[in-house]
């Protein structure tokens, strides 16, 4: 079964939006399988972001994620990736649709509140780097009621 790592982000926190958005990802039917509050050091973001470094936002970007608390937590579905981005909207909240998580919540691109793997491999790398102790197995009864 396909896992997209999904990071509510300081600002997503400071905003109170944490239960907002645990909820869409819930309702969509999509199984949590781990999730914890952390501040993240800058050398973890670094490597988090490293397909970044040198863009002329990289600096900005680090020290926004290290700000404060995130959300960090892995869902498990049907094409969680994919669906997951499509959950997400664009990067630039402004360009976002109406009905996406940036395109309800947030303005400006560099406080977008939420990240997503943007492919299965990214998901696998991201899911290791923040949940290195691993994700949780489990069977949820509303299965049945959403595969067929
Ligand atoms: P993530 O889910 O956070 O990875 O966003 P993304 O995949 O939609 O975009 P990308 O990986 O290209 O950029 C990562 C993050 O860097 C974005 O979510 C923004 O917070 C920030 N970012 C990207 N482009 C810009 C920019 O032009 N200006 C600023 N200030 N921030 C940017
Ligand atoms: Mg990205």
């Amino acid at each position: 079964n396909e896992r997209t790592y999904i990071m509510i982000k300081p600002d997503g926190v400071q905003r109170g939006l944490i239960g907002k958005i645990i909820t869409r990802f819930e309702e969509r039917g999509f199984k949590l399988i781990a999730l914890k509050l952390v501040t993240a050091t800058e050398a973890h973001l670094e490597k988090h972001y490293a397909d970044l470094a040198g863009k002329p936002f990289f600096p900005g970007l680090i020290k926004y994620m290290a700000s404060g608390p995130v959300i960090a937590t892995v869902w498990e579905g049907l094409d969680a990736v994919k669906t997951g981005r499509v959950m997400l909207g664009a990067t630039n909240p402004l360009a976002s649709p109406i009905g996406s998580i940036r395109g309800d919540y947030a303005l400006a691109v560099g406080r977008n509140i939420i990240h997503g793997s943007d492919s299965v491999e990214n998901a696998e790398k991201e899911i290791a780097l923040w949940f290195p102790e691993g994700t949780a197995q489990y069977t949820s009864v509303a299965e049945p009621w959403i595969y067929e």
